[in-house]
């Protein structure tokens, strides 16, 4: 376990206006408009952990629990799906010529024009659950690219919502890069989470639709917080949660920790070397979800200015927390948060038993912390095997010990 500060120069820079449009405090009033096209959107709890906290040494503990996320298990239902409204809002307003608005998503003229579209990514699980569930509500045409270390659990969730399905060989980066020829071949739109250099306006849509999580969370929240935790895969979600909270609170913000796989830390790596850097594919994480070599570059640059730490984090940690929040101790609430979605709380329990994090990054009895556990049992085997400790049985990864 390594701990990583954000040594550069932007550190505490505001947004950019494009920035700011994506993640600033005003975001999630663009993605509020669209509600009328997601009738079953609810907000999800947010639950305090007083037994965890004082377990640690803490003041307190809020957790955002994403696995109430409609349907849909995580966050990334606020994403991928907001990011195909979006494209099919402004396809049918150029059909028909006028403007269209979002409750007329969900009629049989606007659903007729969307099929005319075909929406595709790539996906580790979730974000391709939510372009794909986004798509079936919509009308459009689906194709999700899968690489060979996604459960066939979630291949099936995917499918359920009329996907069509392709596996493709090699890992996440790989199969990101199969989609966009793919799309790009057959004149499809690609519907990434994932920004590079000429490709950032449709993860700049995805990571605005995560901006309703955390205006949610400011409603909910009943103190200001000192410190968050959260979950970094290519960043998207990190971006989202810092950018917001550089936005309202500048310097004065809650200090802001990515944790990432240690075999999938390429934010980390990225901050040690003060630029957006990818690195070498290694054996697969149990945080599936997190499994990604190169950061979006559109995180990047936003993280680039609102992050404050990285930490990474063994396998067996996660199984830990994952474990800890399913059987809760004080009293706390049992919540079932899957291997991914605990990577935050597995960061707070692991920097707050090590004295020098512990010290580093201020943590104490008067600190107050906001974790997002990100996922429910998105894939129940998975999630019942590392509860019990048992081994998997058509498992890409092992229980880590
Ligand atoms: C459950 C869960 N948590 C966290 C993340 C990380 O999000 P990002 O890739 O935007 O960093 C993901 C990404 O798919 C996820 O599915």
């Amino acid at each position: 376990m390594k701990l990583v500060e954000n040594r550069s120069s932007k550190r505490n820079a505001p947004l950019s206006k494009e920035e700011a449009t994506i993640v600033g405090k005003g975001a999630a009033d663009i993605v509020r408009e669209f509600l009328p096209a997601f009738p079953i959107y609810a907000a999800t709890p947010l639950e305090t952990l007083p037994g965890l906290a004082t377990s640690l040494g803490i003041g307190g503990i809020d957790i955002k629990d994403e696995g109430q996320r409609y349907g849909l298990y995580s966050f990334k239902a606020l994403g991928g799906a907001y990011a195909v409204a979006r494209l099919v809002r402004d396809h049918a307003a150029k059909v028909l010529n006028r403007k269209v608005e979002p409750a007329e998503l969900l009629t049989d003229e606007v659903k007729n024009i969307a099929a005319q579209l075909t929406v595709c990514c790539a996906t580790d699980g979730n974000h391709g659950r939510s372009v794909a569930a986004g798509a079936q509500m919509f009308g459009c045409n689906c194709v999700i690219f899968l690489h060979s270390g996604v459960s066939e659990g979630r291949e099936k969730a995917i499918a359920s919502f009329g996907a069509e399905i392709r596996r493709t060989a090699g890992n996440y980066d790989q199969s990101v890069a199969e989609a966009s020829e793919t799309a790009d071949r057959e004149g499809w739109t690609t519907v990434s989470d994932f920004a590079w250099e000429g490709y950032t306006e449709i993860p700049g849509m995805v990571m605005q639709g995560y901006s309703l999580m955390l205006d949610e969370i400011s409603a909910q929240a009943k103190h200001a917080y000192t410190h968050i935790f959260v979950q970094g895969g290519v960043g998207g979600l990190a971006a989202a949660v810092a950018g917001h909270f550089l936005d309202r609170a500048g310097a004065k913000r809650p200090k802001l920790i990515v944790v990432e796989p240690a075999k999938a830390n390429c934010l980390q790596v990225s901050a040690e070397a003060d630029r957006r850097t990818s690195i070498e594919a290694g054996d697969a994480t149990v945080m599936a979800m997190l499994e990604c070599y190169e950061p979006s570059l559109t995180a990047w640059d936003i993280l680039e200015k609102s992050a404050d730490f990285y930490l990474d984090l063994d396998d067996g940690y996660a199984v830990d927390a994952l474990q800890r929040l399913a059987r809760p101790v004080g009293g706390d609430k049992a919540l079932r948060i899957g291997e991914s979605g605990v990577a935050g709380a597995a960061g707070l329990i692991a920097a707050a038993n090590d004295q020098s994090i512990r010290q580093k990054l201020g943590l104490d009895s008067a600190s107050r912390v906001l974790l997002i556990g990100t996922e429910g049992a998105t894939d129940p085997d998975l999630y019942e095997a590392l509860l019990n400790n048992k081994p998997l049985a058509a498992a890409h990864h092992s229980v880590p010990a």
